[in-house]
């Protein structure tokens, strides 16, 4: 592999946990009765209600910028595609059942549609489903590469409930980590 596509972050969190749990509850977030999706978290002084993420983040050196939720119901699945933010790299903390499912990642393929989220949010989808290539089940605060083609896959044994993960843009990309762990490695 040319570079990792995630990379799992040391360190304590679960007070990060209890307010992204709780942030999500209030808002709505874990009862939603559609099939799930995506929302980008506008909140006026978003960052104020989230001192302990803010926290946890800027300790590490980073600047919080966009949070999405990302919410899946059993029996709906994502599919592969690139996300077509700004950013490479994506830090993602697991809120609500993410321990039942996987993120992977795939090669490269057409890209022949593009999902406009109702935010004007733009995704890239490949034409076909194309080969995993690694995969990794979020369970601590995780950098994911979302330049990447990619998609979330529940198990199949999750029948109930939501898969809530908080998915957080920061300055400057962690890209960089995936990168630098590429280069110790090609020392090593
Ligand atoms: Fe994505």
């Amino acid at each position: 592999m040319s570079q990792r596509l995630w990379l799992e972050l040391s360190g304590e969190w679960e007070r990060v946990h209890e307010e992204l749990l709780l942030y999500a509850a209030v808002n709505g977030w874990t009862t939603r009765q559609d099939k799930g999706g995506f929302v980008e978290d506008l909140t006026l002084g978003l960052w104020n209600k989230l001192p302990q993420t803010r926290a946890w983040l800027a300790e590490r050196g980073w600047t919080a910028d966009r949070l999405f939720w990302i919410m899946i119901r059993p029996n709906s699945s994502e599919e592969i595609h690139i996300d077509s933010m700004t950013a490479m790299a994506r830090i993602n903390f697991p809120v609500i059942n993410c321990q039942h499912s996987r993120t992977t990642f795939h090669q490269q393929g057409e890209i022949t549609a593009t999902k406009t989220r109702t935010n004007g949010v733009q995704y890239y989808h490949l034409k076909e489903n194309t080969r995993e290539i690694t995969s990794v089940r979020l369970t601590s605060p995780t950098v994911l590469t979302v330049s990447e083609p990619h998609r979330v896959v529940l198990d199949p044994d999750f029948t109930t409930g939501i898969r809530v993960a908080a998915s957080i843009s920061v300055v400057p990309d962690p890209i960089w980590l995936l990168k630098s762990v590429h280069e110790e490695h090609d020392t090593a």
